[in-house]
């Protein structure tokens, strides 16, 4: 192994994950419920998670939240779990400028909901062009939590129940 190598060549391996939904949050997202209200509301990330899971569990699939401020482990946990029955993205300013995290999505072989709280077209400029959307299955933007409520159920819809 070389210096600074964290996996051997070849990659992650990902195991065949059917009904698993994994929720991956990016940065800053941690601090839900502090950030500004006008776009965000005021719904914790705990909150928000445990609504996902719920509407997950409804519909009988297992759900696996995640969130990290570090956009290397982003993209590790996307290659880990690139197998899993669906995914949600939101990766948070990411979602603007990481061509990285829009490569590691095109590997995801699941459907992939992209879902922002906020509507991010009607922000500032810089904000209204994601690079992942394209590799995204399908974006839902401005519906706050109910919206990852949507992309639950337009998932497991997609994925044949
Ligand atoms: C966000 C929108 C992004 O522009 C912002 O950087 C975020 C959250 C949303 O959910 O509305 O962190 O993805």
């Amino acid at each position: 192994m070389s210096a600074g190598r964290t996996v051997e060549p070849g990659g992650v391996e990902a195991k065949e994950e059917p009904r698993l939904l994994v929720v991956l949050h990016g940065a800053n997202l941690d601090l839900l419920g502090e950030r500004p209200a006008v776009h965000y509301g005021t719904v914790t990330l705990a909150e928000l998670e445990s609504r996902v899971t719920a509407e997950a569990r409804r519909l009988g699939w297992d759900c696996l939240c995640l969130q990290t401020n570090h956009e290397g482990c982003y993209i590790d946990r996307l290659h880990e779990h690139r197998r899993a029955g669906a995914m949600i993205v939101n990766p948070g300013a990411w979602t603007h400028y990481s061509y990285a995290i829009r490569d590691a999505l095109e590997l995801v072989r699941c459907p992939v909901a992209e879902v922002h709280l906020s509507d991010i077209a009607s922000r500032e400029q810089w904000r209204q062009r994601s690079v992942v959307s394209e590799v995204a299955s399908f974006t839902i933007t401005g519906k706050g939590p109910d919206g990852y409520l949507e992309a639950v159920r337009r998932l497991v819809e997609m994925s044949g129940g």
